[in-house]
């Protein structure tokens, strides 16, 4: 019987996540991947913590070497977020033949094509289905099921924390601190949470989906950025009473002068299918030249959620490696479009 050894890096919100889905639905994994997946080592700061989850002990290590330097963990799986030090572990995971999925936008809108080059100097996988939109499939979307298309716009809202927040208050009586820790509690939250309510998370994944979607190399810096830091509960119903809702969106467009790519708060009409997305949940439109309009739709963030998008990119990363056909498929040929400035 084979069996494929994953070393687990972070055992925080969606580590934990990624952790019972494989042993929770370790018999539907197996048939379905057509491979046992089994959790080796798992990365760590602190051995003490208590983590309410039942794993053996000797499976922790606060060590990387005890997993990249392990010839017997073919994947890695990196859920500990930030660059630094996990962009070095992962690109030494990759550099030692190990395909790689990763959660992490923060590494990917800034590092990608780094990782990707090292990905297929190295015949790996290189995937990172949950670092937009959490459990939306939309990265294999654009990817796969709509690659016959030119897309010509990508736009929704994509932070989970941001949308909870702004649910929240519509709700009334609820201040912007409180509805903050709140989603800090529930696990949707970064670890610093500016990253949400400035735009910034928002700001690595739109440049990522538009990236993938227009055949490009947008960069974080390219992306005009405006979080919910100054939006009031006033605010929400004031733009309530004139028949809007108020969210943050993520939105890029392939014009033929360029690019556009921003995130800010945006008024939506009442009647409008975005905004009625409430709580945790994101929703992406994608407009194809060939499918014309698709809307996508799910939990945005939270443990079970994102791990649903690490264990199926974990699964295609052992198909791969049991066909022996392990390699970054993506966009080799790339567009040197611009990007817009802000009223181009
Ligand atoms: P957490 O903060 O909950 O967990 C991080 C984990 O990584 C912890 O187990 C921590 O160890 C470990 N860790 C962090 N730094 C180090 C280090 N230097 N050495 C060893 N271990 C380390 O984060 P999340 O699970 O929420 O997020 C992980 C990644 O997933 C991030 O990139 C995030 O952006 C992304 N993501 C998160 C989503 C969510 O809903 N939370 C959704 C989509 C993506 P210890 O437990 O010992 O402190
Ligand atoms: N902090 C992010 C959010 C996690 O709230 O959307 C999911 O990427």
């Amino acid at each position: 019987e084979k069996v494929i050894k994953i070393g687990l890096l972070g055992l925080g919100t969606v580590g934990r996540g990624v952790y019972r889905i494989l042993e929770e639905n370790r018999e539907n994994i197996q048939r379905r991947a057509g491979v046992k997946l089994e959790v080796k080592r798992i990365l760590v700061r602190s051995l003490e913590k208590e983590r309410g989850i039942s794993i053996p002990n000797d499976y922790l290590t606060t060590n990387i070497n005890d997993i990249t330097n392990d010839p017997e963990i073919k994947i890695v799986v990196e859920v500990l977020g930030g660059i630094h030090p996990t962009l070095d572990y992962v690109l030494e995971a990759l550099n030692k033949g190990k395909s790689v999925v990763t959660a992490n936008k923060d590494m990917v809108a800034q590092h990608g094509q780094r990782l990707f080059k090292a990905a297929q100097n190295n015949q790996c996988d290189l995937l990172f289905e949950a670092s937009v939109a959490g459990g939306i499939p939309i990265i294999r979307t654009l990817k796969q099921s709509l690659a016959g298309n030119c897309i010509e716009e990508v736009f929704g809202i994509i932070n989970g924390t941001t949308n909870y927040m702004l649910t929240k208050m519509s709700q009334g009586g609820c201040e912007f601190g409180d509805v903050l820790q709140e989603a800090q509690a529930k696990g949707y939250a970064e670890a610093d949470p500016t990253s949400d309510v400035e735009g910034f998370d928002a700001a690595r994944k739109i440049a990522i989906l538009a990236s993938i979607a227009f055949n490009s190399r947008v960069q974080l810096n390219e992306v005009y950025t405006e979080g919910i830091t100054r939006i009031t509960a006033d605010d929400i119903a004031y733009a309530g009473e004139l028949g809007y809702n108020i969210k943050l969106l993520g939105i890029a467009k392939d014009r033929t002068e360029g690019i556009e790519v921003r995130v800010h708060p945006t008024f939506i009409p009442k009647d409008h299918p975005l905004a009625t997305v409430g709580d945790v949940f994101n929703a992406v439109f994608v407009r194809g030249n060939a499918v014309g309009d698709t809307m996508f739709y799910g939990k945005g963030a939270g443990e079970l959620p994102t791990a649903s998008a690490v264990v199926a990119d974990i699964m295609d990363a052992a198909r791969d490696i049991v066909r022996n056909v392990p390699g970054f498929i993506g966009c080799t040929c790339f567009r040197e479009k611009p990007v817009l400035g802000i009223g181009e």
